[in-house]
């Protein structure tokens, strides 16, 4: 067998956090090789965003972040901050705007994120080895021998940045939890994040003429809630509300929709029943709420009749009704559709500053394959950024 060729640092996966990393690692002076299995780098980068790639969130900070150690992305979110990818962009001339909520999008395409993340690479000196599949990872005196189709590469540095296990049609493996495990270092349960959730059949039925309708809503469940848009498809419940919800939600839960929450729905249907009590419940609320949706609720919460012939009482209902919405998702649609992974590498056995694993000096896990999750708005990448980047400071 022919010996392993001799670099400083692989890093496993040529996504988002890979290729911050090895960026880094590259402008040190690194000898630095990036294996992937797919056949193109950044993939999840390039179809991210609709295609724009919503490549930051200008207020990124520890709150935007799930993990059973909640302060733990603060260190390196500190160090390379929402502020410095800007920057970094702004080097590079790629035109971007703000759509919502500090939300940061390329005006042209995804691709040019991609573009400049495998441009800096090669001038960085950096080896990419695409379409290679790793076959075999040993521990060695000095490192480690990582196998693979295409020959052995021992290393100095092993960072894994293999990504979650969302979108398994894309790539997805959970290939980076079996390394860590191989190790010794502890996960935390996995399960999709960012994802629509569904609802039981006879619901759906019941629901059936809603699908397609779309509100700026709130979302509860506890005493967390986001407001943003929330969408009725004909599985369940979607939009970027939804979606943020059901990172938080789990199994057996209940969640509360407020299809109107600046809509004081009592005090208006009142207004309206003194004003023309001789209008449909239906009619009056679809002043309030899109059509679809004043039909249905005014079908189940008012009957027939119209708003004169409403107690305050009733109206109170119809309120509740769009405002106070109570169900239970029977699931979610799992990793076929969900952007995020939660869980993961267990952040206890890694150092926060460097992301290098406690027990095992030069192993390296960064990216979504650690037990930080962000929220929806381009939070990821930029912890994708972010522990790149300090992992780069020193691999
Ligand atoms: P990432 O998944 O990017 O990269 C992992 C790499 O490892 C891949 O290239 C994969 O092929 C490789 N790999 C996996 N297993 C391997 C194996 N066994 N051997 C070799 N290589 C292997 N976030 C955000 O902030 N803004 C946004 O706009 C979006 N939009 C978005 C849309 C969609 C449809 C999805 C699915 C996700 C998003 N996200 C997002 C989330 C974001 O894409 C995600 O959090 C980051 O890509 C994570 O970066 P990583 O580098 O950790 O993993």
């Amino acid at each position: 067998m022919s010996r392993p060729t001799p670099v400083d640092v692989v890093v496993i996966g040529a996504g988002a956090a890979g290729l911050m990393c090895a960026i880094e690692a590259g402008r040190r002076g690194r000898r630095v090789v990036v294996l992937d299995h797919a056949r193109a780098p950044g993939e999840k980068i390039r179809i991210s965003g609709g295609g724009r790639c919503n490549f930051t969130n200008r207020d990124a900070g520890p709150r935007n972040y799930l993990s059973a150690n909640p302060g733990f992305a603060i260190s390196a979110l500190k160090r390379y901050r929402a502020q410095d990818f800007i920057a970094r962009i702004d080097r590079r001339g790629i035109a971007w705007h703000e759509k919502t909520l500090g939300q940061l999008f390329c005006d042209g395409s995804a691709r040019q994120v991609v573009d400049m993340l495998t441009d800096d690479l090669r001038e960085a000196g950096g080896e990419l080895r695409l379409a290679t599949v790793i076959t075999g990872i040993e521990r060695a005196a000095d490192g480690f021998t990582v196998a693979t189709t295409a020959g052995s590469v021992a290393c100095r540095s092993l960072v894994v940045a293999s990504g979650g296990k969302s979108i398994p049609k894309m790539g997805a493996t959970g290939f980076g939890y079996e390394i860590a495990e191989r190790f010794g270092l502890a996960l935390q349960p996995t399960r999709p994040g960012l994802v629509p959730l569904t609802l039981d059949p006879a619901l759906l039925e019941r629901l059936a003429p809603l699908a397609g309708v779309a509100v700026e809503g709130r979302v509860s469940h506890g005493k967390t809630r986001f407001e943003e848009g929330l969408l009725f498809t004909h599985r369940g419940l979607s939009g970027p509300a939804i979606l943020q919800i059901s990172s938080y939600w789990r199994e057996g839960d209940e969640i509360t929709l407020a299809l109107a929450p600046h809509t004081d729905i009592f005090a208006r249907l009142r207004e309206m029943r003194a004003a023309n009590g001789r209008q449909a419940p239906a009619t009056a609320l679809a002043t309030l709420l899109p059509k679809r949706l004043a039909q249905l609720i005014a079908e189940r919460e008012a009957g027939a009749g119209n708003l004169a012939d409403l107690s305050d009482k009733a109206l109170r209902r119809i309120d509740e009704a769009v405002n106070g919405w109570r169900l239970k998702p029977t699931g979610s649609e799992g990793y076929r559709t969900a952007e995020v992974t939660l869980g993961g590498v267990d952040t206890a056995g890694l150092d926060s500053r460097t992301m290098e694993a406690r027990t095992v000096p030069g192993l390296y896990f960064i990216g979504e394959v650690v037990d930080v999750t962000g929220w929806l708005g381009g939070y990821n990448f930029q912890w994708a950024w972010s522990s790149g980047w300090v992992a780069g400071q020193v691999a």
